[in-house]
C-alpha cells in the first residue's frame, strides 16, 4: 500500500507573518478558554448572516435549495430517517461550543468556537456534495481551508492522520441505539488529505451560519468524498500516527471503507455507484452520471498516486 505521507508543518516557517501573528491571538483564545471558562451567550440556534468574501473552487452548477439542503439530511444523532434532523435537532445548543485539540500536538488545547470561527477570513464556496447513497447537493458553504487551522495548532512531526469526534450529549440528542452506531460519531482523514486547500472547516452555509441539521457550528466539508466523511457538531480533532477508527468503517467495513473517495467504477456491495440523483429545485431530481472524485480529479486526484482505489475505497 502506497501511502503519501507529509512531513509536519514548522508554522514559523513557512506562514505568513500575518498569519503567524493572527496566530498568536488564536493561542491566546485557547488559553483564554482553559484558563476563564466560556462567556458566549448561551441560546438556541438562530441564523445570523455571515460576513463572507468569494472563494476558490466554487463550481458554476445552481444551488440546491436551502430548504432541501436543511429538510433532507443525515444525521443520525437526531434520528435515521432523513427527516428527523430537521424535526429534532434544534434541541443542539451551538454556543457556548468549544473544540478540543489533541494527540500528536505540542500541548493539548481548547478553543472556543468564535476564537475559531474568527480566525481566519470566510469564504464563500459553492462545491458538490455526493453522498454515498447515490444522491448529491450543490451547496455554497462557508469557511475556510483546514489547513490554517492545523498549521496553527502546529501538529508534531508523528502526525499522520486526523480523527474527527462529533457531540454525542444525551441531553440535546437522541443517539439512537438503532443506527448501530457506537457514538461519538468519529471520522478521519490522512494528513495531506486534511492539508489539501479543498478541505473546509466548515461554519456556514447560504451566507449563514450553518443550521442545526448541518452539523452547527461546525463541521468539515470534504468534497471530493462521500459525504459520510465530514463529520458534523465536531468537539474533538485528535492529530494520531495511526489511522483512526471512523463510525461507517466499524459498522459494515465491507461497505464503507476509510478513504471513501467518490467513485463511479466502485460499487457499493448493494447498489451502483456510477450515478446519482441530484437533489435541485426540480419536483423529479435528475439521475446524472458521477464523476470521479466528485468532478474534483485534477486537484486531488494526484494524492493517490500509485494506489489501488479498488482495493482502499
Ligand atoms: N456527522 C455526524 N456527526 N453524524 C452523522 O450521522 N452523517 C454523515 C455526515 N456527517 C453524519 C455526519 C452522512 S452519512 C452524510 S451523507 C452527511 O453528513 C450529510 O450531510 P447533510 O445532512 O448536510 O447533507
Amino acid at each position: 500500500m502506497l501511502i503519501k505521507t507529509t512531513t509536519a508543518i514548522p508554522s514559523s516557517e513557512i506562514t505568513p507573518q500575518d498569519t503567524f501573528l493572527n496566530r498568536r491571538s488564536f493561542l491566546t483564545g485557547a488559553a483564554a478558554v482553559a484558563g476563564a471558562g466560556i462567556i458566549a451567550p448561551q441560546g438556541l440556534w438562530a441564523a445570523t448572516k455571515l460576513s463572507t468574501t468569494p472563494g476558490k473552487f466554487s463550481v458554476s452548477e445552481t444551488p440546491t435549495p436551502l430548504k432541501k439542503a436543511t429538510s433532507y439530511n443525515n444525521f443520525y444523532e437526531f434520528g435515521t430517517d432523513k427527516g428527523d434532523p430537521a424535526a429534532n435537532a434544534h434541541k443542539l445548543k451551538p454556543r457556548p461550543w468549544t473544540i478540543a485539540v489533541e494527540g500528536a500536538i505540542q500541548k493539548p488545547l481548547t478553543f472556543d468556537i468564535d476564537t475559531v470561527q474568527n480566525y481566519r477570513p470566510l469564504e464563500d464556496r459553492v462545491y458538490r456534495f455526493r453522498c454515498v447513497e447515490a444522491w448529491s447537493m450543490v451547496i455554497p458553504w462557508v469557511g475556510y481551508s483546514f489547513s490554517e487551522f492545523v498549521k496553527a495548532c502546529s501538529p508534531l512531526p508523528s502526525a499522520k492522520y486526523i480523527q474527527f469526534l462529533s457531540l454525542a450529549d444525551r441531553k440535546q440528542m437522541d443517539l439512537p441505539d438503532s443506527s448501530g452506531i457506537n457514538w461519538p460519531y468519529s471520522e478521519g482523514l490522512r494528513m495531506d488529505e486534511a492539508m489539501h486547500p479543498l478541505t473546509l472547516l466548515t461554519f456556514g452555509s447560504y451566507g449563514q451560519t450553518l443550521e442545526p441539521q448541518q452539523g452547527a457550528p461546525i463541521r468539515i466539508i470534504v468534497p471530493w468524498k462521500y459525504g459520510f466523511k465530514s463529520a458534523k457538531s465536531i468537539v474533538k480533532i485528535r492529530f494520531l500516527d495511526k489511522m483512526p477508527r471512523t463510525s461507517w468503517n466499524d459498522l459494515a467495513p465491507e461497505e464503507y471503507g476509510f478513504y471513501a473517495n467518490v467513485n463511479p467504477k466502485h460499487s457499493h456491495p448493494r447498489w451502483s455507484q456510477a450515478s446519482e440523483r441530484k437533489i435541485d429545485a426540480s419536483l423529479f431530481p435528475k439521475q446524472v452520471a458521477t464523476l470521479p472524485f466528485n468532478g474534483y480529479a485534477n486537484d486531488v486526484a494526484s494524492l493517490y498516486n500509485g494506489m489501488n482505489l479498488d482495493k482502499f475505497y
